[in-house]
């Protein structure tokens, strides 16, 4: 299956986009278990580069599970096209001068490593948003851990089904520890500290 980037159709150079810094976009991946608090970080961290002034979208499950990815299930291979067409659409986010923020359990490291192929060295940023299952699990905030447990839901993230962390992410967030607010603080700095939003 092809992995290159979508080739570009418009008329302004690679160079002409570099000339513009406030448009210079970029993917902030948030991968981690289900109730880590991947999407509620994404979300904040969207609030704060919109009062910034940063154009950006939140890509997540709940949303892309409704339409783009609506015919694909939780099996391995439905959850590898899941984020294979997702690491596409926030390229081309990117490609468009975006910040696009992506909060998917995304399991597999070979699934993120070609998200981040797609994008120019320090355009991806991989953000592990590190909660143990136990807390996961505590926390339940869509009672599905409950469901999975009781062997409603199989295939759970966690449960029955695998998690491989990123071995070298950009950014581990603890959000045991760490609240939303901090989290989100952690994410402006790592983008200011790269240059992709300014001081
Ligand atoms: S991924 O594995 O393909 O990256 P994705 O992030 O899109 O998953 O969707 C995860 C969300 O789907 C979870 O937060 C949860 O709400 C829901 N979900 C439903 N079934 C499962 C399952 N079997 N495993 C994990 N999450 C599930």
């Amino acid at each position: 299956m092809a992995t290159n980037p979508t080739p570009r159709h418009d008329t302004v150079s690679p160079e002409q986009d570099e000339s513009q810094p406030d448009q210079q976009g970029a993917v902030v991946w948030f991968t981690g278990l289900s109730g880590s608090g991947k999407s509620t970080i994404a979300r904040a961290v969207e609030e704060r580069l919109t009062a910034v002034g940063k154009a950006c979208y939140v890509l997540d499950g709940d949303v892309v599970r409704a339409g783009l990815c609506a015919d694909l299930d939780f099996s391995p291979d439905d959850r590898i096209e899941n984020i294979r067409r997702v690491a596409h659409v926030a390229a081309l986010m990117a490609d468009a001068g975006l910040l696009a923020l992506c909060a998917f359990i995304s399991p597999y490291c070979a699934g993120r490593d070609a998200a981040r192929a797609l994008l120019s060295p320090r355009r991806f940023f991989e953000v592990l948003v590190n909660c143990p299952l136990a807390e996961c699990e505590s926390r339940d905030v869509k009672g599905l851990y409950r469901k999975a447990r009781a062997g409603k839901i199989e295939a759970f993230t966690g449960i029955d089904a695998p998690y491989e962390p990123p071995l070298l992410a950009e950014l581990i967030l603890d959000t045991t520890t760490q609240s939303v607010a901090e989290s989100a603080e952690a994410v402006m700095k790592m983008l200011r500290d790269a240059d992709i939003i300014s001081d």
